[in-house]
């Protein structure tokens, strides 16, 4: 594949200072469409526990949910580096697990990299996936699934300490072997730093302009997601509000009869006519 992305590419982008691109894909159809784009980053978030499954958090997504989209996503066969994110319990209870689910990851799901959350407690089973030669981006700050612990989606390191702490966690994960770092909710002044004090590329989200590259959840960005968004989030689309109006106006014709007219309808009659469709001679129906 022509340019494909890969853990070399990200850091030479930081070397050079080239903002790195990413957004969230879980299908086969809008991984293609994203792709066309020039995004240099896809990543199969657990987010799709809220954005596709409608859970309440992302604590609830499994290893087979993550893998079944991260199929869709890399049937697609993006130039981008696909980024499978190892969900809630792939890898917190021993670094044995935790290899493996990243192992399943790339295996069956066709990742080229994963991603998990935490800090300097995770630098075993960072090490063990990077030796099994699985490129890994760690993810720091304001990490969902630790929603619990933190006592709902607050700015993390917003004081010295904890601040301090988040700069010492990322040059140990930088050590542990990550070729990138998340950086999701925390002061911009916190992420400026970080970014300037490891070599591997920053992914913001909520975390300000200064990180080597952006990330964003695609239902967010394009305006269908239903929920009140976050601060952090621009809105490029309105796709919401567009769809309820095409999918009324489906179910407006259905009702009143507008629709299928003829041009939608196949006929019986050998001959052409204005309402035929091109069937070839064996009656299939061109898509
Ligand atoms: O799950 C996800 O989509 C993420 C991004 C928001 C960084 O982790």
């Amino acid at each position: 594949m022509k340019n494909k992305v890969t853990k070399m590419t990200i850091l030479k982008m930081k070397k050079k200072g080239e903002k790195i691109a990413a957004i969230t894909s879980y299908d086969y159809l809008s991984t293609k469409l994203i792709d066309d784009t020039g995004i240099d980053c896809i990543l199969v978030g657990d987010s799709l526990g809220m954005v596709i499954m409608g859970y309440e958090n992302t604590l609830p997504v499994t290893m087979e949910e993550i893998i079944h989209h991260l199929k869709a996503v890399t049937r697609a066969r993006p130039r981008a580096i696909v980024v499978g994110d190892m969900p809630f319990m792939s890898y917190q209870a021993s670094v044995e697990d935790a290899v493996r689910n990243a192992g399943r990851l790339v295996k069956e799901g066709g990742a080229q990299s994963v991603k998990l959350e935490g800090g300097e407690r995770y630098v075993p089973v960072i090490e063990a996936i990077v030796q099994a030669s699985i490129p890994v981006v760690g993810h720091l700050g304001l990490t969902p699934q630790s929603l619990h612990e933190f006592g709902g989606y607050r700015v993390q390191g917003k004081d010295a300490e904890s601040a301090e702490r988040l700069i010492s966690d990322a040059k140990a994960l930088e050590k542990a072997g990550c070729f990138a770092i998340v950086l999701e909710g925390i002061p911009w002044q916190l992420a400026q730093k970080i970014t300037g004090s490891i070599e591997i590329a920053t992914i913001g989200i909520g975390a300000g302009p200064h990180c080597d590259g952006q990330v964003l959840v695609i239902q967010d960005m394009l305006g269908i997601y239903d929920e009140p968004l976050p601060k952090f989030v621009k809105m490029y689309e309105e796709l919401g509000e567009r769809i309820r109006g095409a999918v009324s106006a489906y179910v407006k014709d259905v009702k009143d009869g507008s629709f299928p007219g003829m041009e939608h309808s196949y006929s019986a009659d050998k001959k052409k006519g204005p309402s035929d469709d091109p069937e070839d001679e064996k009656g299939n129906i061109a898509r």
